[in-house]
């Protein structure tokens, strides 16, 4: 429950978030799907195979926001050595994706030191060009460079995520459903201004983006036909 729930949560509301932020690119989504999956049915996670542009953007959400920025600890099995430095058997390892620093962290012994070394992950500047900004056009649709990203957002060695398929097939659902179905627009305040949200991330091993408002509408008549048909229990 805890591995699979808030995981797939905060990537879906990143997914929101960032589409609030780059409409150009929630429009350039809408007709891919569109032209892929038409108007008269509801998408399925089998048409991912024909959206690249959607997988990019799935991919550049867990880039830009991956669901536990700080991994999961890891502990070594043996004694190993890094450009140098000695890891010892025991030693908890943490590898940092999220932020600018690839950190080493290591507690000699659980009661010696701290070190933390510093290399480039998800946010390398030298890979991803503007690590901060969303911009799924930078993996040129070649998937090779897309399971770079899902690398590192799901995970080390034989404790990498077990639930990585399930995450797609129900992170995909949303994105998908809510892009055939629906504009993702901000919400507006009480003198009709749009309220564009700022990206804020909470601390702690899953991190969440700040609570924000947004406006789903959905895009025609036939979408909100087509929704009320699912969402209707027999
Ligand atoms: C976008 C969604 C998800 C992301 C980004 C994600 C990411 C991760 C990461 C980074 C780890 C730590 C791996 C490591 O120790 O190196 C992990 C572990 C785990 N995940 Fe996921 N996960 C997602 C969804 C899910 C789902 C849907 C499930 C289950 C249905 C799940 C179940 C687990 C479990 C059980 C572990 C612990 C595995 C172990 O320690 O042996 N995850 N996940």
């Amino acid at each position: 429950m805890g591995g699979g729930l808030d995981t797939n949560m905060t990537t879906a509301l990143s997914f929101f978030l960032d589409m609030l932020l780059y409409p150009d690119i929630q429009h350039k989504e809408q007709i891919e799907v569109d032209s892929v999956v038409g108007t008269d049915r509801l998408p399925e996670v089998k048409d991912i195979a024909s959206l690249p542009f959607i997988r990019s953007i799935v991919t550049e959400v867990l880039r830009l926001h991956p669901a536990i920025p700080m991994g999961i600890p890891h502990a070594v099995t043996q004694d190993d050595s890094y450009n140098g430095m000695l890891i010892k058997k025991g030693i908890m390892v943490m590898a940092s994706v999220w932020y600018a620093l690839y950190s080493i962290l290591y507690i000699l012994g659980f009661s010696g030191g701290v070190h933390i070394h510093t290399r480039h992950m998800l946010h390398d500047p030298e890979v991803y060009p503007d690590p901060m900004d969303f911009k799924p056009e930078r993996y040129n649709n070649d998937d090779a460079e897309m399971q770079k990203v899902i690398n590192l957002a799901f995970g080390f060695g034989r404790r990498a995520c077990p639930g990585i398929h399930f995450a797609f097939g129900t992170v995909y659902s949303i994105v998908l459903t809510t892009l055939a179905t629906c504009d993702i627009l901000p919400a507006l305040n009480a003198n009709g201004d749009k309220i564009i949200p700022s990206v804020k991330y909470s601390s702690g091993n899953i991190s969440f983006p700040e609570h924000f408002p947004l406006h789903l509408k959905t895009r025609s008549s036939k979408a909100e036909t087509l929704l009320a048909e699912v969402a209707t229990v027999p």
